[in-house]
């Protein structure tokens, strides 16, 4: 029977070099892992999501239509009716959230999950708002107070978003957001 691990065999402070066969091919073809500040804006700045929003844009990955950012509400406010066709992974990181739709209320450490297929609205009531992180998938559908579809977002809006606020700014695009 394999050896069953009941915990991290190693803690030794060490490189190990460890065998796997395709090295060469992950060091030509693999976007390599990285680290992205999220507490300054050296790697990527606050970019206005209306009056009393704002999205710190972390990384987007075209191959798979996802996205990552922190969604910053900067006081009581709400992010009206849109409808998801893929899966959302968030952090409620300050603050405080909670959808018209659900019964709970999110806060700092927890974690939320929305799948395709629900349509919701964010509300926030903390008086500081909610700074929520996120590991998106598009495409996002979203719809005025009429019910009306305005627009669809998806990696490609997240990365215009980016780009043309770094444009207009005269803020070097930084290569480390792209997977
Ligand atoms: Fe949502």
């Amino acid at each position: 029977m394999a050896t069953q691990m009941k915990a991290p065999p190693s803690t030794k402070k060490e490189i190990v070099d460890v065998p796997f066969n395709y090295r060469s091919l992950v060091e030509k073809h693999s976007p390599g892992g990285r680290y992205i500040d999220a507490q300054s804006d050296v790697d990527s700045p606050w970019v206005p999501f209306g009056d009393t929003a704002a999205i710190k844009h972390l990384s987007f990955d075209v191959r798979r239509n996802l996205f990552s950012n922190i969604l910053w509400v900067k006081g009581p406010g709400v992010v009206g009716t849109h409808l998801h066709r893929g899966t959302i992974t968030m952090v409620v990181l300050e603050g405080s959230v909670r959808y018209l739709e659900y019964d709970w209320t999110a806060t700092p450490g927890g974690l939320i999950l929305e799948v395709p297929g629900e349509s919701h609205t964010l509300v926030t009531e903390h008086p500081d708002g909610v700074k929520l992180f996120g590991w998106m998938e598009g495409p996002i559908e979203f719809y005025d107070e009429n019910a009306q579809f305005i627009e669809t977002v998806d990696v490609w809006w997240m990365m215009n978003h980016y780009e043309e606020y770094c444009r207009e700014h005269g803020i070097a695009i930084n290569q480390k957001l792209y997977l």
